[in-house]
């Protein structure tokens, strides 16, 4: 009898690899006769370059070619159709057009990466130069059009007889009105963007860090101009993507088109300043959100608008309205509205919690402000503004128990020992302060494809190309796996990260996991089938000839009439290498239903009554996120949802030079992210309440999957949003001062204090 993995504490897969270095990321392969490629980027933002002077890099030591604009010869294309939408809409290194601080210009090859990265710091460029459009506020602001998940960003719902939303809030006894504004952020995952390329013939393999292999091998094949079954894109160990990851970048078809060009393998790292300007941040972001409640704290109208940017090669359409404020709280008048200003910046991109965490931030700082004008507990608030159906949508949820996140994290946390007043808790020179906010973030089924083999020696390997960022889904494939087959971990295999597996689920919307389990579970009630159907047709099966009927599979073995066999043996001796299957899940979700995952926040911070500095000494998070696959990795996940939710709230922020438009703080140095001594111990707790909807049958013949659908929920992101809130909410509790644009550091304080 094997007792399942899930729900247990399972290390990961690849842990001793990757603790022990064995681990081999992009930027680690090795291939013979690699040359190496630096990039030279663009020292103004907008304008045409009139002349590369490229002499003095190309009489260096080392120096194999060097490709500039705006010819680079190095032929490369435009990305069309479906795989549009995930590349710049530029060709690199094509034309004259500068469009943002930091574009690629030119790239240098050459045998070192020291002789590249010398060569490339004497090519010089003379530009013909405008002005570019960096401010939210000055540029022009258009509708953003749809949300992510196709619904419409501006939405307006009103009780019968209300005549605006404006009406509805003027008609409110309390009214709270808060502008919230952040600069832009970065999803600084600890790998650099390293690239890989090598060609054999007119194929190329590429290793390179990617969240959707699928779509990042297609856009690179469209870039490069080959046929997409030419390119094999392996993308084995990830260091974080946070969205970053999603998109082809300028990075990979360069370095791919080089290795082409030049008939060797080339490799090319990023250099972490270069990352911040051509892999993707989180735009800027500006917030109005206003509350109308009656006295006790009831809901009557909420309105939420915002902002952001629209860069001109690529624009990740931020909604933060959407899958909060939209979704949250009952109440009967309801606007949310996005805008967006076209401005001359690096491409913007999807980044941990994309719309949720910034929306949060604004909608849950100023729920807490309502809770301060009414009086009300800001747990009791919520509670007493519960939505059981969606605001937005009128449809009941799959499941949700967010009530309970806030009745256990309360209890977990000691929330009824506080005080509402600010500054009545002071120790020393520190002012003590608690804050709570709700998480909130939507659950998405997206189509994946999963092959079970079940081996001779007893073991099975469960392949599909998903790509594991570094949270551990090749140990969901694994442990998931082994509960579909009724074995121990120890005997299954997991294989991802490579384009020629069966297709995986993006690794994107915390949607992995519950999107590669019923694949899995299809997968391997397909191969036990299989499995039977071979043992009665087999002549060297005892079972030849008898009915599949008669045959039972549980935990590895085969029974029936009497007598019982392993897999492994079975498929011994009928002389068979394997059985295998492949399965497919697909990207619905139940319509009649809304699918969001919960969470409760509840921190405490320290502010110095001298300085300002502010530390988050206590945190805990209860969250609902259906059923639990992997408690440890799961857990790992809320705690680095909730650390990023601390880089949101007190360190993060990239500045936008106004008049250059190029990013001031582009180095670790100087864009801050918590390290070890800005995290305290964080209390996480899941509540493992499975989902009986989101994972379950849809009608499609997979029946079956219904019984053993495990009913997980994403989980990748939801630490991230409604924590910076928690954390806002607690310095307004210590010091009495509220701070509406993140991060709150300690000049924004001090003057106060
Ligand atoms: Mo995530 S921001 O969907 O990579």
């Amino acid at each position: 009898m094997t007792r399942s993995p899930v729900g247990r504490e399972t290390g990961r897969v690849d842990g001793r690899p990757k603790v022990t270095g064995a681990a081999e990321y992009s930027g680690d392969h090795r291939a013979v006769g690699l040359a190496h490629a630096h990039l030279v980027t663009s020292t103004v933002a907008r304008g045409t370059i009139t002349r590369i002077d490229t002499t003095a890099a190309l009489a260096s030591p080392g120096v194999l070619r060097v490709y500039a604009a705006p010819e680079s010869r190095l032929g490369l294309y435009p990305v069309t159709g479906p795989a549009a939408g995930f590349a710049e809409n530029y060709v690199p290194l094509r034309d004259a057009e500068v469009r943002f601080h930091g574009q690629a210009i030119a790239l240098v090859v050459a045998e070192t990466p020291e002789q590249a990265r010398d060569a490339a710091a004497r090519v010089t460029a003379t530009y013909d130069t405008q002005p570019p459009r960096t401010s939210l506020a000055d540029e022009p602001h258009v509708p953003a059009g749809p949300t992510i998940s196709g619904a419409p960003s501006s939405l307006t719902i009103l009780a019968p007889g209300v005549g605006s939303i404006d009406a509805a809030l003027a008609a409110s006894d309390v009214v709270v009105e808060a502008e919230f504004h952040q600069h832009m952020q970065h999803h600084v995952a600890m790998e650099p963007h390293a690239i890989l390329a090598a060609w054999n013939g007119d194929r190329v393999t590429i290793h390179a860090g990617a969240q959707i292999p699928a779509a990042y091998a297609l856009g690179t094949a469209q870039r490069l101009g080959v046929l997409p079954e030419n390119l094999q894109l392996i993308t084995e160990y990830v260091g974080g993507g946070f969205g970053a990851r999603v998109v082809l970048w300028s990075d990979t078809p360069l370095a791919a088109a080089a290795a082409r060009e030049i008939g060797r393998p080339v490799r090319l790292v990023l250099t972490r300043e270069q990352m911040f300007a051509l892999t993707g941040h989180r735009s800027q972001l500006t917030q109005n959100v206003r509350l109308g409640a009656s006295r006790d704290g009831v809901l009557n109208a909420v309105s939420h608008q915002s902002v952001s940017e629209r860069p001109t090669t690529l624009a990740f359409t931020m909604t933060p309205a959407h899958a909060t404020t939209d979704a949250l709280y009952r109440t009967p008048n309801l606007h949310v509205d996005a805008q967006l200003a076209v401005l001359d910046l690096p491409g913007s991109r999807a980044m941990r919690g994309p719309n949720e965490a910034p929306g949060a931030f604004a909608l849950e700082t100023a729920m807490d402000e309502l809770a301060i004008a009414t009086g009300v507990d800001p747990v009791e608030l919520r509670l007493r503004n519960y939505a059981t159906t969606s605001p937005s949508r009128g449809l009941p949820w799959s499941s949700k128990h967010l009530d309970e996140c806030y009745h256990v994290g309360a209890r977990r946390f000691g929330w009824s020992a506080r005080s509402a007043t600010p500054r009545s808790h002071v120790d020393g020179h520190w002012l003590i302060g608690t804050g709570m906010a709700t998480a909130i973030y939507p659950a998405h089924r997206r189509p994946a494809s999963v092959r079970v083999r079940l081996l001779d020696d007893d073991t099975a390997v469960i392949s599909t190309g998903i790509s594991d960022l570094g949270t551990g889904a090749a140990t969901v494939v694994a442990v998931s796996g082994a509960d579909a087959l009724g074995i121990p971990l120890t005997r299954v295999t997991p294989e991802i990260g490579d384009t020629l597996l069966p297709q995986g689920a993006p690794a994107v919307g915390s949607s992995a996991t519950h999107a590669t389990v019923p694949a899995i579970v299809n997968a391997a009630r397909d191969a036990i089938n299989e499995l039977k159907r071979v043992a009665v047709t087999d002549d060297g099966s005892p079972w030849h000839g008898a009915d599949v009927e008669d045959l039972r599979y549980e935990h590895g073995i085969l029974h029936g009439q009497g007598r019982s066999m392993s897999f492994g043996r079975l498929l011994t001796a009928i002389d068979s290498p394997g059985i295998t299957a492949l399965a497919e899940s697909p990207g619905a979700v139940d319509p009649g239903y809304v699918h969001h995952s919960f969470g409760a926040h509840f921190c405490e911070v320290r502010v110095n009554r001298f300085t300002g500095d502010t530390r988050v000494t206590r945190f805990t998070t209860v969250a609902d996120v259906g059923r639990v696959i992997n408690a440890r990795a799961a857990r790992s996940q809320l705690v680095g949802g909730v650390v990023f939710g601390i880089g949101h709230a007190l360190l993060e922020e990239n500045r936008v030079e106004p008049d250059t438009g190029r990013l001031a703080n582009s180095t670790l140095a100087d864009y801050l992210v918590p390290v070890n001594a800005d995290v305290p111990d964080i209390d996480v707790h899941l509540l493992d309440r499975p989902d009986p909807v989101l994972t379950g049958p849809l009608g499609d013949g997979s029946e079956d999957v219904g019984t053993r659908s495990l009913g997980a929920r994403g989980l990748g992101e939801i630490g991230t949003v409604g924590s910076a809130a928690a954390i806002g909410n607690a310095v307004y509790n210590a010091t009495g001062i509220r701070v509406r644009d993140v991060p709150i550091t300690l000049d924004k304080l001090i003057d106060r204090l």
